[in-house]
């Protein structure tokens, strides 16, 4: 491989597609991640993640020499930071992975490279980067160009909105501005917005503080409605031929790595001031511990009439339908609490998008509904719309497959 153009640090659901999309317009990429079971894979062309028509790409940009995965960075002039910005304890921001990426290409950067962080970060994160860096390396003070540009594609289909959704690119000053714009118009056909880095950073959060506030009022809503005795569904759709009302629809909570996380990146640094953003996380966090406490209830009732336990379903684990992505997800949350007070009840855990799991026993999602008593829908994957519950079963609809009042 030619000495390498771009350095990617973070070889995940975003680095590795971003890579490939570079890779793929012949500009050699030196990608980097510490896990050396993702650089070996990559290195034979292929992947680890489930994304389409990323294997193909990888499989092409390794094949023709202009991708090349790695543990440790090299000299390159453009170096990307695309690893993991998790929340800690008390759902505080963990930059931790931002500055080790950090300090592992400090020593390789001279003057004009492009540093630029990909990473959902909370508001100064770039700045606290530049500082390190310029205390580390003070010759390069104001000789280097720093970026943030935040990513906004939809797991699922990346490959087409990494090329064609808009862009917010946000440099410490104009000159890192213009610099990453140049960079990024190589690939990207949206439009490139420029801003300043802070303003980038806080762009990012505030997209999906938006869908988590939105969500929340929706699932506030199918609380109310629950004790209003009020079908939510049937509700939403007649408020929404409001021709300016567009209210979203409820769920078991909000989970995925992004929405139901970077709020917290707000409410930790602003916590006064971020009044409804906290009290949707809240409100969201709820709509869990609620579903699980519904299912509680159910099988007390059940037990009552029938003078047996029941046994339950519970139907899906994943974040949101149709995907295989577990992560922060409230569907999970709420089979683990209903496995942690199930009675020796028997339980059929269901999620078709996996084929196993390291703490659940799954079990095909036909046999589930034949077999359980309780069936607890917890996310609307296209398979289960297909079903027909007898109406001898108890069904608990929290995330609309058939619409029906929980
Ligand atoms: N996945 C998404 O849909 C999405 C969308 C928008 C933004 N983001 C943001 O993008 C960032 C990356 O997310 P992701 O989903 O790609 O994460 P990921 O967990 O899929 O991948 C991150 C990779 O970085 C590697 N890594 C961690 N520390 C490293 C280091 N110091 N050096 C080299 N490699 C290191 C990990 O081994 C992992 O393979 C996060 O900030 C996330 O919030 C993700």
């Amino acid at each position: 491989m030619n000495q390498p153009e771009v350095v990617m640090i973070g070889l995940g659901y975003i680095g590795l597609p971003t890579a490939a999309l570079i890779a793929q317009n012949k500009t050699y990429v030196h990608g980097v991640d510490i896990n050396p079971k993702v650089v070996d894979i990559i290195n034979e062309g292929k992947i680890h993640i489930v994304e389409p028509e990323l294997d193909i790409a990888v499989a092409d940009a390794v094949k023709n020499g202009y991708l090349k995965a790695g543990t440790t960075p090299v000299e390159a002039k453009t170096y990307l930071i695309v690893v993991p910005t998790p929340f800690k304890a008390k759902n505080e921001p963990d930059i931790s992975f931002v500055e080790a990426a950090t300090r592992a290409v400090l020593p390789l950067l001279k003057e004009n490279d492009l540093y630029i962080i990909e990473s959902t970060s909370p508001i100064g994160t770039t700045e606290k980067m530049m500082n390190l860096i310029y205390s580390e390396r003070p010759e390069l003070i104001k000789k280097l160009y720093i970026a943030y540009c935040p990513e906004r594609v939809l797991p699922g289909n990346v490959m087409y909105e990494l090329v064609h959704n808009d862009r917010v690119i946000g440099g410490v000053d104009d000159g890192s501005t213009e610099k990453a714009i140049d960079f990024y118009k190589q690939y990207i056909k949206g439009d490139l917005h420029k801003t300043n880095a802070r303003t980038a950073e806080m762009c990012k959060l505030v997209e999906n503080s938006s869908r988590d506030v939105q969500i929340a009022f929706a699932n506030e809503l199918s609380l109310i409605c629950d004790k209003a005795d009020i079908n939510v569904w049937e509700l939403i759709e007649l408020a929404n031929k409001h021709p300016r009302v567009n209210i979203l629809q409820p769920g078991c909570g909000v989970g995925g790595h992004c929405i139901a996380v970077d709020p917290y990146f707000i409410v930790s640094d602003y916590p006064m001031e971020s009044k409804i953003i906290g009290a949707a996380r809240e409100v969201n966090n709820y709509k869990s511990f609620w579903c699980a406490e519904k299912v509680q209830t159910a099988k007390l009732e059940f037990e009552l009439k029938y003078g047996r336990k029941p046994s339950i379903a519970i139907m899906g684990l994943t974040f949101k339908p149709n995907i295989d992505d577990l992560r922060e997800s409230p569907a999970k949350y709420i089979a683990q609490k209903v496995l942690q007070k199930s009675n020796n009840e028997e339980c059929f855990i269901v999620e078709p998008n996996i084929t196993d799991h390291k703490v659940f026993k799954l079990t095909e999602y036909k046999e589930a509904v034949e077999k359980a008593d309780i069936i607890v829908f917890l996310v609307a994957h296209d398979e289960f719309k297909t079903l027909e519950i007898s109406s001898a079963k108890i069904a608990l609809d929290f995330c609309g497959v058939f619409k029906q009042k929980i």
